[in-house]
């Protein structure tokens, strides 16, 4: 076993003030990352800027990222921060705005580079200290190496290593208070999909199926309740924070594998939201899994208090139908993406382009 985590993570009401040393240790000018309006509407930036204020740190509010974020916005959001001297990066968000810190952290230190030197994964400077602060229950960003960035051809592409652990992450279940029942079903589908995908990834050892199977155990309940078109409580929204989080240092260790990577797709081509594109693909990664380990499926999921059959019928509840509509020539013509993907080998057993067809010739009723 290889492993590593190192991230520091402070969670509960009122974190962002509680962490006010820890924060002012990181320098005097700050650069805040974040997306339209929710950072706002939630509190989290208000409590952000009254410590910043507090401590006399000058700060620039960035806050172009959009979902799905493109390298261009983290070229663009580097540089006002190196224009601006600033010391550190704080991202404010969802996964979008948290991995855009992550990578704009980066280009800070390294301005003359484009997006093409960004991915070269050769830099320079190491990048800024980045703090990141959830406001959505789904990403597990902020226990993640890892930062997905929508390349100049419309691709999504991971930035991966120790470069990408934030140095302080802060979570506070108050902020995803205000999140509408649509998003908090998309974002807790991911968590869910991040801890399922973990279990059956090649790379899963003792600690990362141990956190994700406590992952799983403990959304079952709010996600179930989502599911009925119920908002959370704010008892089941700290759970889902929560497992959120154990999903993202279940990812940090195994990484995601075929139902993020073909989920990419669907966000790629139609927008649907990350989670549900994922989502689409896991009801079909656990028959692959009770196919391939099937003493194993079972174990794990027993563990979590499930099975495979009540998993699959959770997350279809939770799951809209897919806008994309392929004929058999276009769904033949994609086929190759997956040839020699990482992701696809990643995952337990064996999955041939003839599984890959079948798989998405199922979700999409083909
Ligand atoms: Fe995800």
């Amino acid at each position: 076993m290889d492993f590593y985590l190192p991230a520091r993570l402070i969670t509960g009401r009122g974190a962002v003030a509680r962490s006010a040393d820890r924060i002012a240790a990181f320098g005097d000018r700050c650069l805040i990352v974040t997306g339209g309006s929710a950072a706002r509407k939630c509190g989290a930036l208000d409590d952000v800027t009254a410590v910043l204020e507090e401590r006399g740190i000058a700060y620039k509010i960035y806050d172009a990222i959009q979902p799905n974020p493109s390298i261009a916005s983290c070229v663009e959001g580097g540089r006002l921060a190196a224009r601006f001297q600033a010391d550190f990066v704080i991202g404010i968000g969802g996964g979008s705005p948290l991995d855009a810190a992550k990578v704009i952290a980066l280009s800070a230190r390294n301005p003359e580079l484009d997006a093409e030197g960004l991915y070269s994964m050769q830099w320079p400077n190491p990048p800024l200290p980045a703090v990141l602060v959830g406001t959505t229950a789904g990403t597990g960003s902020e226990m993640t190496g890892v930062a997905v960035i929508t390349d100049t051809a419309g691709r999504k592409h991971s930035f991966h290593g120790e470069s990408f652990y934030a140095a302080l992450s802060i979570g506070d279940p108050r902020y995803t208070e205000s999140v509408p029942l649509r998003v908090t079903a998309s974002t807790g589908v991911d968590a869910l999909a991040h801890c399922l995908e973990s279990c059956f990834c090649k790379t899963a050892n003792e600690i990362s199926v141990a956190l994700a199977v406590q992952g799983i155990s403990m959304l079952l309940q709010p996600l179930s309740n989502i599911a009925k078109g119920n908002l959370p409580t704010p008892v089941e929204r700290e759970i889902l924070y929560q497992a959120s989080i154990l999903g993202g240092m279940a990812i940090s260790i195994t990484g995601t594998c075929m139902p993020h990577n073909l989920g990419y797709y669907l966000t790629e081509t139609c927008g649907t939201p990350h989670g549900f594109a994922c989502a689409l693909f896991e009801p079909a990664l656990l028959r692959h899994a009770q196919s391939c380990a099937p003493q194993y499926t079972v174990q794990v999921l027993e563990k979590a208090d499930t099975d495979a059959a009540e998993l699959s019928a959770l997350i279809r509840a939770l799951t809209p139908e897919p806008e994309l509509r392929l004929s058999e020539e276009e769904l033949e013509a994609i086929l190759p993406r997956w040839e020699n993907n990482a992701s696809i080998r990643k995952t337990v057993g064996e999955l041939t382009k003839d599984h890959i067809r079948e798989i998405w010739r199922e979700a999409l009723s083909l």
